[in-house]
């Protein structure tokens, strides 16, 4: 019988037939799901024998939620994966104008998901802008609910911004608003707690995959309370909580500056295993790293909270509408996402099957119009197809 996941003593209880939630998604999410749910489903069949089998149960977000009940995000899809703890989704179309400014920030805060996880790697017979790109292997852990993203801000010309820009000037004694008639502000917290789980969890992440360097990324020499507080306090669970690891040489943690970090992936990209940013440098970083491996219609990505267990697994792209509803969509970015999913529950056999068979189609060539770069391209279901053969 089909059973929820489990949160027990810290760790995930997955039974040989979970329920799992998804949300389709809008746009390309109809053309990659369908053809990524055949792929998880014959992928797990495989590598357990039949014994096991994902229960996947669907919930509407977006548009198409919209469509049927009014609702962008409705409490139904919410409570279930509240309840199921593991989910996965397609890209959602944000709503234009007034309620929800994004869907995918409402789930994030709802269920308190504040590690944004990206693996980054290459896959050989990919362009790529670099002369290497094999080098790069590199998985972003990406604070997700503090920040200048707390959304705590306030326009120029307001009644609200007159009065913050008065309290700082006569309560604070800040005279360092250059231009405060017409400032607008915005605030930056960035905490102990929610900087320490952040980082706590990446060590954790490098430690189980075996994987030496935790980079702290930051901007301490300029913010020093803020990014450096993040370093210092990064530092301080290093020392405080996994001394005996790094003493065993199985851990090293260090530091470095956000802009020389933008400038190293490009050019030692192999210096970095495992790096842990703040919420707006973490926006930045997963962008351009993904793009130096061929960018976003392969790049996977996961929102957790590993105390809770809650983890929404994604693809990260958009509803791609140029091309929505016409068979073209790169699946991988979904596909990969559920290989994160897999690998989360602990079925990384399964998850195993799908990369080295999508590294097939990588290598003879088989790609879809995003990668294709002239040669022929495939469809979504083409490109599908091959890898439920491979498998
Ligand atoms: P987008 O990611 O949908 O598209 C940007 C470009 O990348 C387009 O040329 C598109 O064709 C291409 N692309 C995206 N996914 C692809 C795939 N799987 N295969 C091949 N090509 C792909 O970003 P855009 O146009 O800025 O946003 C469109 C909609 O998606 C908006 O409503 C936006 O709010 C939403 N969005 C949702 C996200 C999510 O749910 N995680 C993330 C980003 C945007």
């Amino acid at each position: 019988m089909a059973e929820r996941i489990l949160m027990t003593n810290g760790k995930l209880k997955v039974t040989d037939n979970p329920i799992i939630p998804f949300i389709e998604g809008d746009g390309v999410g109809r053309d990659i799901w369908k053809n990524a749910q055949a792929i998880f489903d014959k992928a797990v069949e495989v590598a357990y024998g039949g014994q096991r089998r994902i229960e996947w149960q669907e919930f509407l977000a977006g548009k198409k939620a919209f469509d049927k009940t009014g609702e962008w995000l409705p409490q139904e899809t919410l409570e279930a994966i509240r309840e199921s703890l593991v989910a996965i989704k397609g890209p959602l179309e944000t709503p234009v104008g007034g309620g929800i400014r994004s869907l995918n920030v409402a789930l994030r805060q709802e269920l308190d998901l504040y590690a944004c996880v990206r693996p980054v790697r290459y896959f050989e017979g990919v362009a790529s802008p670099l002369k290497e790109p094999e080098k790069t292997d590199i998985t972003i852990f990406r604070e997700n609910t503090e920040d200048i993203y707390a959304g705590i801000e306030w326009e120029a010309g307001t009644v609200d911004v007159e009065r913050v820009i008065t309290f700082f000037q006569t309560e604070m004694n800040v005279d360092k608003i250059r231009f405060p008639k017409s400032s607008s502000i915005g605030i930056k917290p960035i905490s102990i707690e929610g900087s320490k789980r952040l980082i706590r969890s990446a060590i954790d992440y490098a430690l189980k995959n075996n994987l030496k360097k935790v980079t702290l990324v930051h901007k301490g020499n300029i913010q020093k309370f803020t990014e450096g507080g993040f370093r210092k306090w990064g530092y301080e669970v290093a020392e405080e909580e996994y001394k005996e690891e790094m003493l065993a040489g199985h851990l090293e943690v260090n530091d470095i500056i956000a802009d020389n970090f933008l400038q190293q992936i490009l050019l030692n990209p192999e210096k970095f295993d495992v790096v842990a940013l703040t919420n707006l440098n973490g926006d930045y970083a997963s962008d351009a790293l993904a793009a130096q491996v061929g960018g976003i219609g392969i790049s996977p990505g996961a929102n957790i909270n590993y105390q809770t267990g809650h983890a929404i697994f994604e693809a990260t792209h958009g509803t791609a509408p140029d091309i929505a509803d016409q068979d073209r969509a790169n699946p991988c970015s979904i596909l990969l996402s559920g290989c994160m999913l897999l690998e989360y529950i602990g079925w990384s056999e399964a998850a195993e099957l799908i990369i080295s068979s999508i590294e097939k189609n990588f290598k003879s060539g088989i790609f879809t119009a995003d990668l294709a770069f002239g040669k022929r391209a495939y469809s979504t279901s083409g490109f599908s197809n091959q890898i439920l053969s491979i498998i």
